[in-house]
């Protein structure tokens, strides 16, 4: 993505569809937002707000117009909100979503056999989808200085160019973009996902987080990477 501006859809208009959106237009990107309701007063104050040249249309005609698409709704409506988009053949797809659902105990559990990043690309063949942002707050994406330090935000796919646009995307938030490997791994950001809301869940905000990844770690001589046992 380099230095150039793009128009990017965003599709979905809650916290974190609002947050990216916001960003990206203060970036200089043109931001289509994608919405079930591109007419509601909701949807038109959330335009105004994000500015820029933004506007609002149906899913099928953000994604449309834009080569990159934010996909930001909850796994409940996800199926549904992918097959709005129409033909995004060729298209990278960000995804900041999480397979969560409340489980019995009153904590979030994976609510997929494989994950949401996984399912949109078996929804979409024809996309690429790469994994970004869905470990991190919207508060945090709106306002990095939020976190009170540095963030990692780390991204999956399977297309290596497409994944390296997106981590560019990310750096220009003002986070340190990780490459966790391929999309398969969407799998394991979507457990942190899980991690990251215990605090909220308990009620103890001022045990809140932000992921950060602080490298050199590693044990100074190493046999190599082996499992355990
Ligand atoms: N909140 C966070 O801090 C955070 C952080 C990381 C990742 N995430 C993930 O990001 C995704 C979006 O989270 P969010 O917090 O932005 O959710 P949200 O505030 O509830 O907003 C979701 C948006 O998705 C759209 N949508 C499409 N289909 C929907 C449906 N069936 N039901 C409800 N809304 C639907 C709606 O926009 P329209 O009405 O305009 O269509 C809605 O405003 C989730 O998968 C979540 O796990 C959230």
């Amino acid at each position: 993505m380099s230095n150039a501006t793009k128009t990017i859809a965003v599709i979905g208009t809650g916290r974190m569809g609002g947050a990216i959106g916001g960003r990206l237009a203060s970036l200089g990107h043109t931001v289509i937002f994608g919405s079930r309701a591109p007419d509601s007063e909701e949807t038109a104050a959330l335009v105004q707000k994000t500015g820029g040249g933004t506007t609002a249309s149906s899913p099928t005609d953000a994604a449309a117009a834009a080569d990159l698409i934010v996909f930001a709704v909850p796994w409940a409506g996800a199926e549904k909100a992918a097959s709005s988009l129409g033909a995004v053949d060729g298209k990278t797809i960000i995804d900041v979503t999480n397979a969560l659902s409340f489980g019995s105990h009153g904590l979030m559990e994976i609510a997929t056999d494989t994950s949401s990043g996984e399912s949109i690309q078996k929804w979409l063949p024809g996309s690429t989808v790469i994994k970004a942002f869905n470990t991190v707050g919207f508060h945090v994406i709106a306002n990095p200085e939020a976190a009170g330090g540095p963030v990692s935000v780390p991204i999956v796919g399977d297309d290596e160019d497409a994944k390296t646009a997106v981590a560019e995307l990310v750096q220009s938030f003002g986070f340190e973009s990780v490459d966790v490997g391929p999309l398969v791994h969407a799998r394991a950001l979507e457990m942190m996902s899980m991690i990251y809301i215990v605090p909220y869940l308990q009620g103890r905000k001022e045990d809140a987080f932000e992921f950060y990844f602080r490298r050199g770690a590693a044990p100074k001589v190493s046999a190599g990477v082996r499992a355990a046992g």
